[in-house]
């Protein structure tokens, strides 16, 4: 099972082959930004993937419209849309 850390808070959680770093999150009372509820709209879930972000899946249409339109890096994804295939570390401005 991959295993995804979220590095300022120090905390490191396994999760489902697949599941997203936005249930990651949820699941695990990790605080992260959201006003659609993981709909792949508003884009306040973007994070950055600071390890592993080869272990993710390959941006959607919905993620890269996203991605686009609200500036995001490289190094960035939307978590509600990123499904994990293998250990990654993220981190967010407000953690
Ligand atoms: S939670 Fe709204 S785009 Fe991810």
């Amino acid at each position: 099972m991959p295993k995804v850390k979220f590095v300022p808070l120090n905390r490191e959680v396994e999760i489902k082959n697949g599941e997203t770093l936005f249930k990651a999150a949820r699941v695990n009372g990790v605080p992260i930004g959201s006003s659609c509820r993981g709909d792949c709209v508003c884009g306040w879930c973007k994070v950055e993937v600071v390890a592993g972000i080869e272990n993710l899946s390959q941006p959607g249409d919905c993620e890269k419209k996203l991605m686009k339109t609200r500036d995001y890096g490289k190094s960035e994804r939307v978590a509600c849309s990123a499904r994990v295939f293998g250990d990654v570390s993220i981190t967010t401005g407000y953690w």
